[in-house]
This record gives structure tokens, sequence and C-alpha cells, in this order.
């Protein structure tokens, strides 16, 4: 199934475009001849991205930058007059921003979480519902979800992160459906640990171990492969071998998975105060 998209008339607005994975996804919109809004909070890194591609040849009346706070409401309506005043319609929306934590849940104050989900979740949910007007006009109208891996298997040291993107799985798949009378498709794309610096960005990083190494996939490869699930009208697409290989083990053996997980905190947390609580040293000649 798929639908013949024509590029060079897409009118697309990408969220998170100021780095890694929206940047790429935007970049390579630009480069098939797209129109594309690109947001984020960070003027300075959407026009650094915008000349970038202007050097490149792409013409600058396609590639247009809004900053915006995305978990600020009166952001997202100067957002959406923006992208009402230059393209009228929606055809393709990546609802992309986001950001990680990292450390162990009990650790961690209230507001890591609050932080989490009002980004991963309440931003993407809002800029969804803002964006219904103007895609229900669009052609071939898609709306792209960031997920991730974390949207499928919970990952200790993850757990604000893996529960905003729990969430948003459960919105798409019932979203898609509602929105089906709109004519609008939805697609879930779940990366795997990709080369850009959402460990840096994130909100908490008190996890010990770094899985720098295994940020493999280039934000390219995911743009690719993101893009080509829009043409072929995919309901959700999982990255990387080690990605699909843990969803799939978790779906048929998720004991296993836990127990794998589980060895794989203590090297995230090796003083863990949990932990330690399990297993008290025995008391050696103390006298009472
Ligand atoms: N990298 C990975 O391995 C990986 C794996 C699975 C899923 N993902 C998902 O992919 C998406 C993009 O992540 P990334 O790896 O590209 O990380 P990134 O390089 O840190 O990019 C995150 C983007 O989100 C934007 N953003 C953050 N808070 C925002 C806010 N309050 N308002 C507006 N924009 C905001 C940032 O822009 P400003 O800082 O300019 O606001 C930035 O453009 C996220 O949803 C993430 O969960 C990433």
């Amino acid at each position: 199934m798929g639908v013949r998209r024509c590029w060079g008339e897409t009118r697309a607005l990408v969220t998170g475009a100021s780095s890694g994975l929206g940047r790429a996804i935007a970049e390579d919109l630009v480069r098939r001849g797209a129109r594309v809004i690109l947001t984020g909070r960070s003027l300075a890194r959407l026009e650094e991205t915008a000349s970038g591609l202007v050097r490149a040849g792409a013409d600058p009346d396609r590639v247009i930058v809004v900053p915006a706070d995305l978990t600020a409401q009166a952001d997202r309506d100067r957002l959406f007059e923006v992208v009402k005043d230059r393209f009228g319609a929606i055809d393709l929306l990546v609802n992309n921003a986001g950001v990680g934590a990292t450390g162990q849940f009990d650790t961690h104050e209230a507001w890591v979480l609050r932080r989490v989900f009002e980004i991963n979740f309440f931003a993407m949910a809002e800029v969804s519902r803002a964006a219904l007007p103007l895609l229900s006009e669009g052609v071939a109208p898609t709306m792209l979800v960031m997920g991730s891996i974390n949207a499928r298997r919970g990952l200790p040291g993850r757990v604000e992160y893996s529960a905003s993107k729990f969430a948003v799985s459960g919105f798409v798949e019932s979203l898609r459906i509602e929105w089906r009378r709109y004519g609008i498709h939805i697609l879930q794309v779940n990366p795997g640990f990709s080369a850009t610096p959402f460990d840096e960005n994130a909100v908490a990083k008190t996890a010990r171990v770094s899985v720098a190494s295994w940020r493999t996939a280039s934000p390219e490869s995911v743009a690719t492969a993101a893009l080509r699930a829009v043409e072929k009208q995919k309901r959700e697409i999982t990255l990387t071998p080690k990605g699909r290989l843990l969803v799939l083990a978790n779906r048929f053996l998720p004991r296993f998975v836990d127990w794998g997980l589980s060895r794989w905190i203590l090297r995230h947390f090796p003083d863990s105060p949990v932990l330690r609580k399990r297993k008290p040293r025995r008391q050696v000649g103390r006298v009472s």
C-alpha cells in the first residue's frame, strides 16, 4: 500500500528541526523539493540549518524557520498562525521534538517526570490537535510521530522517558483510527540508538554508564527510512537490528529480557541504594 507523493508539492512542518533526527528529516525533505517550516527553540540552530540548505542550493522561500517552545500554548498558537499564513494547509507533520532523562526514577525529583511528559507527550499531543484543521485540508495528509524502542519496551535507567514514549504509542494507536475520518494517516517511527546530541540535551543525566558507543545509526539513515515509510503509508517502523531484536525478544521472552536488563542496570548503578538493600552485607564481629 502507499500513495504517490509529489515531494515538490509537499508542505511540511517539522518539530525539533534544530538538531538531530528532526534536522536530518527537514534537510532530506528540502532536498526532495518540499516546502518546509522548521521549528525548535533555538533560533540560532534553526538559522544555521536553513542557511546550510540555502548554500547547498535550496530555494530560500522553501525553508522557513519559526522558533517556538512547544510546551507553551502562546508559542504553539504563533507557530500555527505562521503555518496557516505561509502554507494554508499541511501535507506532512513531523511531530518529532523530544527529550530524554537518564538515571534511577527513585533518585529523581518529581519535576523530571513532569518535564519529560510536558515535551514528549503533552506538547506532541497539542501540536497534533492544533495541526488537525490544516492537515485535514492537506494532500495525502500524514502525521509522523517520533516514538522510540522505549515506546515498545521500557528500559531501566530511562523510566520517565520510557513512560512518556509508551504514552505516545497509546496516543498514536487510538488517534490513528479517529483521524481516518479526515483521511489523515499516522505513522510511528521507533529509531534505535542514533548519533545525535540526545544524551547531552537530556533534562536529567544521573546514569553512570554512557551508551554513546551504541549510538551508531546516522540521523540521515533514520530520515531516509522515515520518509520511505511516509511514502508507503506504513503504520509503524522500528529501526536498527538491535532495536528490532529487543522488541521481538520482549514479545516472546519478556522474562528473559527482564533478566538481561536487570544485569544491565547493575552496570548502570553499581552503588544503587535499592540494590544494596536487597543484598545486605553480613555484619561480622558486631557486639551489642
Ligand atoms: N537519538 C536517539 O537515539 C533517539 C532514539 C529514539 C527516539 N528518539 C526521539 O527522536 C526525537 C528527536 O531526538 P534527537 O535524537 O534528534 O534529539 P536532539 O538532537 O536533542 O533533538 C531534540 C529536538 O527537540 C527540540 N525540543 C526539545 N524541547 C523542545 C521544546 N520545549 N520546544 C520545542 N522544541 C523542543 C530541540 O530543539 P531546541 O533545543 O532548539 O528547542 C531539538 O531540535 C525525540 O522525540 C527522541 O525521543 C531519539
